[in-house]
């Protein structure tokens, strides 16, 4: 009997302990809530701290009062005395009237100091827009006004508020950069907007918070917060079309690019690659992951995501092309080349 309590107890501490170390590492990750880089994000974070000391302090409430209640079990009346009429008094003001004063006061603290302030800005009242795609399994991401289109990495200027408009081009995706706001769904045929804002340059990674089939945990993106002259030099990149081959092996992984099927699927814009399965590779050497951060964007890679894209995200749309040793070489060559 001891033995099997035992068991359960170890049982029960290995699962707080395997709990708590996912909870650490979430910490320890670029995705904290509790760790805003915005004033939207600083509200809602500091709503939270309300909430859960509030929590806490009903816990500590109801657990007290069962302690009293267990250890006066065997006498009439409340333990402070008082009978019957004590109790449902007790009962109503901690069970009725405290929970409507504390619910009614959240309800207006949250809606004049948090909704307000972290809601989307109203169309046409702030500087810039970025319009978000999701896409079974990456985003897609455009600059409304220019011609600057890239994926899975949202870079904005520090310190301004950006309308986030999101779309979705299948499922439902969910929008998600924890450190910044709030998040929002992405719903087929309608559009949704959030507001993101950054105090600081940094990365802020972001997910998709809504299950959207196989490869929903590999749907990252990141906002890239830079300062404004940085900003604009890498839009004003971004909005170029590609640059042309250089050297001939670079030139040799253009004509294999065209002509194989990656131009089906994939935009290179200055060339003749229009598909819009995949995301737009026109500046792709100059992003930092491949396949929504799932891996990062090195030659080795990128190599081996063109040799066998399965390998690293089962279910993706993007096959494998039975590419010969020498054309993975040229394409691989070429697309880094695509700054
Ligand atoms: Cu997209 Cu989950």
């Amino acid at each position: 009997m001891l033995r099997a309590w035992m068991a359960r107890l170890r049982g029960a501490a290995g699962f707080v302990l395997v709990i708590a170390t996912f909870a650490l590492a979430g910490c320890a990750d670029k995705q904290n809530t509790l760790a805003p880089a915005s004033k939207q994000e600083g509200k809602i974070s500091t709503l939270w701290w309300i909430m859960m000391t509030g929590a806490w302090i009903g816990f500590a409430v109801v657990v007290g009062l069962l302690t009293l209640g267990w250890v006066h079990r065997k006498r009439e009346g409340l333990p402070w005395g008082g009978g019957e009429r004590a109790a449902t008094a007790i009962v109503i003001v901690l069970g009725t009237a405290v929970p409507l004063v504390i619910l009614s006061t959240l309800f207006v603290y949250s809606d004049i100091f948090v909704v307000r302030s972290t809601a989307a800005p109203i169309p046409g009242t702030t500087a810039r827009s970025v319009a978000v795609a999701g896409r079974q399994w990456f985003w897609q991401v455009r600059y409304p006004g220019t011609k600057a289109v890239t994926a899975n990495e949202i870079h904005i200027p520090v310190r301004t508020r950006i309308n986030v408009i999101g779309t979705t081009d299948d499922v439902i995706h969910s929008f998600w950069v924890p450190r910044l706001n709030r998040k929002i769904d992405l719903i087929p045929g309608r559009q949704n907007r959030v507001l993101v804002a950054a105090d600081r340059p940094g990365v802020y990674r972001g997910e998709c918070a809504e299950f959207c089939g196989l490869q929903h945990a590999h749907m990252s993106m990141q906002v890239v917060a830079e300062l404004r002259a940085q900003f604009a030099a890498w839009l004003a990149n971004m909005a170029k079309p590609a640059r042309a081959p250089t050297s001939a092996e670079e030139r040799r992984g253009q004509h294999v690019f065209l002509t194989k099927a990656c131009a089906g699927c994939h935009t290179i814009r200055g060339t003749n690659a229009h598909g819009n399965i995949g995301p737009d590779l026109t500046h792709v050497a100059s992003r930092s992951t491949l396949a929504a951060l799932t891996i990062p964007n090195t030659r080795d890679y990128l190599l081996r995501w063109i040799h066998d894209p399965q390998q690293f995200k089962q279910g993706a749309k993007m096959p494998s092309l039975h590419l010969t040793d020498t054309e993975l070489d040229e394409v691989v060559a070429y697309l880094e080349s695509l700054k």
